[in-house]
């Protein structure tokens, strides 16, 4: 490609590229308008407004009472971080459920933070199973217990209660990657037992990624104020930012990005004042429901067996004598249409579709379906756009 930034950037003013992926997903022209509002200063009175504001939504996006729960700079990563060097210290017993990528990266990260690391796996595509974490974290005694909700490199959906129960009962702080699940499916921090969790902006809360949205409860701060060292991230110590984000007066720790947090705050009020959180459960169900009709008209199977898909990120293998590598390339040139692969060892293997956030609508199931459809015939591959598009319930 010789085009220009310039160049591209002008083409996404006239046809943006329709994110359809893993995230991070297209977000609302009111969102992408608020973050040119003129800049103020990191301790200005009506910015920390913004933010006050930006932490209750945040709350009630957790569904938590948690006074320590704001967006943190940077990505979801920053907020994995953030989260196990915060809630454990070098040597210290973290037990991780891995069923997929972001399980892995858990213990990756861990590890960096001289953490001792113990992992339960399950098969990628199918939840942790309790009774072997139960087992686990009897022998290990972990300080934390943590799984993914959503594991975004599978589409699996895991229920948060049982690893909270294990957590409970070897009395470990539980922690929850909810980066993709925030926003798209109720989360219930408080309702599950959750201690601590993370997320990102750019999936279904329907804002640029940027930002890390994180929440601890008042047992996990205390876990943080026992600790015997400081935290081994300065940039994410919770205990400074603290001080910053809820302190009177507040504290300099570092300048957040001004523009991030108006298009989070937008974002969030979309979701929960204009739409209503009930209703953008809905929606996401809806629409996945009808891609999922859609795919399997195709002939195409779910990775993810019914009861444990996320309605935000729906795979499914290649079928044999596809080249995924030339649907995606055929989808983003021909159709401005984004969809994800498959991470790690479902590298090559799976195609992944995210209708999450602003990008979960109905005409982005038959846009969807409709280009994979004919991307599919142009391999050889037989399937009917319109029988897909009937079983979709167009
Ligand atoms: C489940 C999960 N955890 C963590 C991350 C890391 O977030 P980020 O890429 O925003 O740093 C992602 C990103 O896709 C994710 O899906």
């Amino acid at each position: 490609m010789t085009d220009s930034a310039a160049q591209i950037l002008e083409q996404q003013q006239i046809e943006p590229v329709l994110l359809l992926g893993p995230g991070p997903s297209s977000v609302s022209p009111r969102v992408l308008q608020s973050m040119t509002h003129a800049l103020l200063g990191y301790l200005d009175g009506d910015f920390r407004k913004v933010l006050s504001e930006e932490c209750e939504l945040l709350r009630r996006s957790y569904g938590t009472k948690n006074p320590v729960t704001f967006a943190l700079s940077g990505t979801g990563m920053a907020g994995m971080e953030c989260a196990l060097s915060n809630l454990l210290e070098p040597g210290e017993r973290l037990l991780v459920g891995v069923n997929g990528f972001f399980g892995e990266r858990m213990c990756e990260v861990a590890q960096r933070h001289g953490i001792e690391v113990h992992r339960v796996d399950a098969e990628w595509g199918k939840p942790v199973d309790p009774e072997e974490l139960e087992k686990a974290a009897k022998a290990a005694n972990p300080k934390v217990v943590a799984v993914v909700h959503a594991e975004t490199s599978t589409g699996c959906l895991q229920p948060l209660e049982p690893y909270a129960r294990v957590a409970k009962q070897v009395g470990a702080l539980f922690l929850a990657d909810c980066v993709t699940s925030i926003g798209g499916v109720p989360v219930g921090l408080d309702a599950h037992g959750v201690d601590a969790a993370y997320a990102g902006s750019q999936k279904c809360l329907g804002a640029p990624p940027g930002l890390s949205p994180v929440s601890f409860s008042p047992r996990a701060m205390d876990a943080m104020a026992a600790r015997k060292r400081p935290c081994t991230s300065w940039y994410t110590d919770v205990r400074l930012l603290e001080r910053y984000y809820f302190g009177e007066p507040a504290a300099y720790h570092h300048t957040p990005s001004n523009s991030m947090h108006y298009a989070l705050v937008t974002a969030l009020n979309l979701l929960h004042q204009s739409e209503g959180q009930d209703a953008v459960f809905a929606r996401h169900m809806a629409n996945h429901r009808s891609l999922v009709a859609g795919l399997e008209a195709l002939g195409l199977r779910m990775l993810v067996a019914e009861g444990y898909r996320t309605p935000m990120l729906n795979s499914f293998p290649v079928p044999d004598g596809v080249d995924e590598a030339k649907i995606r390339a055929r989808l983003r040139q021909r159709d401005r249409i984004e969809i994800g692969a498959g991470l790690g060892k479902l590298k090559g293997r799976i195609l992944r579709i995210g209708l999450m956030g602003h990008s979960s609508r109905r005409a982005h199931v038959a846009s969807v379906l409709t280009a994979l459809a004919a991307a599919l015939r142009e391999q050889g591959y037989r399937c009917s756009t319109e029988e897909a598009l009937q079983a979709a319930g167009f």
